[in-house]
């Protein structure tokens, strides 16, 4: 048999003699068969280096909102590096860069800049520690905020090491995590509003923030239940605590005022990466006046060699100006073509016989592959997902959708992005018919 990606295997292949592990983040060793190496990309298209085109719903985990190499981005890009990429210094485009956030993100009224979004939530947290005197961070299973030693506490626990419904345990995914980061953190489920007063409640007057991903993007796809949101705002008014809303996937995907805007709610600090960029190294934290003061003041350190570099800044006006001219088609046009993605893939897994069950919002979703018996209907947290997930079954059909030119997120998520249109949605629909068909038959056999 002839192998698809053996020019993806060789380039792998050499990639482990220099480069640990063979990739540069870890979770991209969970492509199967193999970490497909591409040569380029246009629209919603990715090309890779064994000749194949994939109608890409993974966009750079969400980062590329304006699809691969769209037009303008790459003049701009282009102009500002012949005047120079980098000063480490002053430019009237941070200006510009920051106005333009304070006029489509209500709750930002000050605004950092950093590289990535794992930075910014480290500056978050640090703000609101400082803000309120207090240690701890109360966050969510199954939220991710980035991969430093406190964005990843309580984010992926085994079901015999994860606690009680009551007491979920703060664990670290990796090895080599300072232990006592670990103690500074408060695990709560999410989408139990009742829970999190309870957990709330027992730290009375020793948390100094509650973070989360508005809607939960990195376990599954789960929308807030009603009361979720507005329940965290309630107790971070009452208890003087800061209301941290990750935006790093929600940002500008749920229209210019991101998940906030989309669903009504002012958070005091607000993490945003990904599409602020368009896929350069750009993040920024936005926040009330009030809850910036430290920084203000100058506090807390808050710093970075690289931050509001020219280049960055160039790229991220282009995005935020792409996002305020689609004025109110966006995101209701990505949310229409996702919402018939996910309900065609769903007729089409009935069809099959494949238990696929997509969740979301439709501008991002999630399709959980359910174990044989497990129940149906929506997910409501990360527990429920660990229970209910066929991990090997999902992995075996998005290889088969990868393998017939679709290709969705190793974990099952999917995003659309500005650059998909009618015809992509009905083009991949027809690959992932050839797909199911062929895993309906190799998934009786394995
Ligand atoms: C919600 C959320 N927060 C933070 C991060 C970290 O972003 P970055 O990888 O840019 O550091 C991610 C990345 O996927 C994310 O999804």
């Amino acid at each position: 048999m002839t192998d698809r990606f053996s020019n993806s295997r060789r380039l792998f292949e050499r990639a482990q003699r220099s480069i640990a592990g063979g990739v540069n983040s870890g979770i991209r060793k969970m492509e199967q068969p193999v970490p497909l190496y591409f040569t380029h990309g246009q629209g919603c298209r990715l090309f890779d280096v064994d000749g194949h085109e994939y109608i890409d719903f993974q966009i750079g985990q969400g980062a590329i909102l304006y699809g691969h190499a769209p037009a303008g981005q790459a003049e701009v890009i282009g102009a500002q590096a012949k005047l120079g990429i980098h000063w480490a210094a002053q430019s009237e485009l941070e200006i510009e860069v920051a106005e333009r956030l304070q006029r489509m993100i209500p709750s930002a009224e000050r605004v950092r800049c950093n590289n990535s979004a794992t930075e910014v939530v480290l500056s978050a947290l640090r703000l609101a520690r400082a803000h309120t005197g207090r240690r701890l961070v109360l966050k969510f299973e199954g939220h991710y905020h980035g991969w430093a030693d406190e964005g990843l506490v309580g984010f992926a626990p085994p079901p015999d090491k994860w606690g009680t419904e009551e007491e979920p345990t703060r664990l670290h995914p990796s090895k080599g995590v300072i232990p006592e980061v670990l103690d500074q953190f408060v695990v709560a489920r999410w989408n139990d509003p009742d829970h999190l007063r309870r957990r709330v409640d027992q730290y009375r007057g020793q948390i100094a923030a509650i973070i989360f991903e508005p809607v939960l993007c990195n376990t599954g796809c789960m929308e807030p239940v009603a009361g979720m949101i507005s329940t965290i705002r309630e107790l971070c008014d009452r208890d003087g605590m800061l209301m941290i809303a990750d935006e790093t996937i929600t940002g500008f995907r749920f229209g210019a005022g991101g998940a906030q805007k989309h669903f009504g709610f002012v958070p005091d600090l607000t993490i945003l990466g990904k599409a602020i960029g368009g896929g350069v190294p750009f993040a920024a934290l936005v926040g009330k006046e009030s809850a910036m003061q430290k920084i203000i003041s100058g506090e807390i350190v808050h710093a970075g060699t690289l931050n509001a570099n020219p280049l960055c800044l160039a790229a991220a006006k282009w995005c935020l100006d792409e996002v305020e001219s689609l004025g109110d088609k966006h995101p209701a046009g990505m949310i229409a073509l996702g919402q018939r993605l996910m309900a065609e893939l769903s007729a089409l897994a009935k069809r099959h016989n494949i238990p696929l069950q997509p969740q979301g919002p439709g501008l991002v979703f999630h399709t959980a592959m359910l174990k044989p018996g497990a129940a149906t209907g929506p997910i409501r947290n990360y527990r429920d997902y660990v229970q209910r997930q066929d991990v090997l079954r999902w992995a075996h059909l998005r290889r088969c959708l990868l393998e017939d030119g679709v290709r969705a997120i190793e974990r099952g998520l999917w995003f659309i992005s500005l650059a998909h249109r009618e015809a992509d949605i009905t083009e991949a629909l027809q690959k992932a018919n050839i797909a199911f068909t062929r895993h309906a038959q190799e998934w009786k056999t394995i």
